[in-house]
């Protein structure tokens, strides 16, 4: 059974109180708290079990080095990855983003080359893209949301051209919760010989993954949103994809032999992971899985799933807060402005001043923000720990910026 309460108890942070009122932590899809087993794991590791990896042969560089390299495995377990050398480990998805950017569609794509994207995405699986528009002419093709906020697959699907070399597209959208079907998107997209990336950062936070069974190309996945260490990290590589990849960052670690005048490199994912990494962020981040496994994704998505459907039943009618992403579907991740003066940044104030912690701004979605014609929205999402409690004071200090702002 999920017990929320005591699942609570595993977060020290949320027993402490803001301005003087109980935390309420809405804002997991900037960053999750973390539980003390991951905080317990962090400390264990600097305190009892830190050297550095792959270098010495010291009984503790061989302790950290297999504590560092059973992350793998579990990273590969948590998204079910056909094999843990398919998990190249960094600090977060927008390095997991650049690798691909840099190390695979960088070297491949020529001016008039196209990459398909929605206009949902967050800007690390935008940016990066960006740079290959201004460097080497490749062209960004943009795919619409509806008016619910639905990306439908064949959208994307229908973009795919001659010259299209890779859709880069979000498992799951930061600001609207909208979930995308990226099975039948890279179904698809397979058929036509395009490959797909996948922004995980969000999706792997709220439902079950299954690269297999997605048969996406990349899926990069973001530790601190997972419950674990910030700085931590790792992206999903097919193998095929990977023996197509030159490394990006050069340093120690990746490769086989140094020369004078000649280099090889190490076989993937170390390859991928040049210099000294994130070891501790790793190690905590392989607890931070591990949590959730125990838990059981499909229990954490039925939880924010009864969640989202009490907020719904809770500001169904209040017809003056405007909703962006409506999809029937939607994960736990509400953005919203309010009908009035009132600026995103006031109201996340006057929730602040209730202990009510939400993100306010463009979300690092800009597109989007231009796509509903609005520079700004408050966001509250939610992640395991939160309560139907937490939505009724989140509506009551909504009504207070109501009253406040008229
Ligand atoms: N990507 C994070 C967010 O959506 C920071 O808030």
């Amino acid at each position: 059974m999920y017990d929320v309460e005591e699942i609570r108890l595993d977060f020290p942070i949320l027993g402490r109180e803001v301005n003087g009122e109980p935390l309420v932590y809405l804002d997991n899809g900037a960053s999750a708290q973390k539980p003390q087993v991951v905080i317990d794991a962090v400390t264990r590791a600097y305190s009892q079990e830190y050297s550095n990896v792959h270098r010495g042969l010291h009984y503790l560089s061989n302790l950290a080095t297999e504590r560092y390299e059973a992350v793998r495995g579990t990273i590969a377990r948590f998204l079910n990855a056909g094999a843990a050398d398919e998990i190249v480990m960094n600090s977060g998805t927008t390095e997991g983003i650049n690798t691909v950017a840099y190390s695979w569609a960088m070297p491949r794509m020529e001016a008039g080359d196209e990459i398909v994207l929605s206009v949902m995405e967050h800007h690390a699986n935008i940016v990066p893209w960006h740079f290959l528009r201004e460097r080497q002419g490749v062209v960004l093709k943009w795919v619409e949301v509806d008016e619910t906020g639905a990306l439908a697959p064949e959208r994307i699907l229908d973009a795919i051209g001659p010259r299209t070399r890779l859709v880069a597209v979000t498992h799951l959208s930061n600001v609207l919760g909208t979930r995308v079907d990226v099975t039948s998107i890279c179904r698809g997209a397979q058929e036509a010989g395009v490959p797909v990336l996948v922004d995980g950062s969000q999706g792997a936070v709220h439902m079950p993954v299954d690269v297999q069974d997605i048969g996406c190309d990349f899926y990069a996945i973001t530790g601190h949103k997972l419950y674990g260490p910030s700085g931590s990290g790792a992206i999903y590589i097919r193998k095929e994809r990977q023996a197509e990849m030159r490394p990006f960052m050069g340093g120690g670690d990746m490769i086989r032999d140094v020369r004078r005048d000649e280099i090889t490199w190490a076989e993937p994912p170390m390859k991928f992971e040049a210099g000294t990494p994130g070891i501790v962020q790793q190690i905590g981040l392989g607890v931070a899985l591990d949590y959730l496994m125990e838990l059981g994704m499909e229990n954490v998505a039925r939880h924010e799933a009864r969640l989202c459907d009490y907020l719904r039943s809770r500001i169904d009618g209040l017809n003056w807060l405007n909703v962006q992403g409506t999809t029937p579907d939607k994960a736990a991740i509400f953005s919203f402005t309010l009908d009035g003066a009132a600026h995103a940044h006031d109201i996340s104030t006057v929730l602040d001043k209730k202990g009510v912690a939400v993100r306010a701004g463009h979300h690092c979605a800009q597109p989007l923000m231009e796509h509903y014609g609005i520079t700004a929205s408050a966001r509250a999402s939610f992640g395991l720990y939160n309560t139907e409690a937490d939505v009724d004071t989140l509506v009551e200090a909504l009504e207070l910026c109501r009253e406040l702002f008229g």
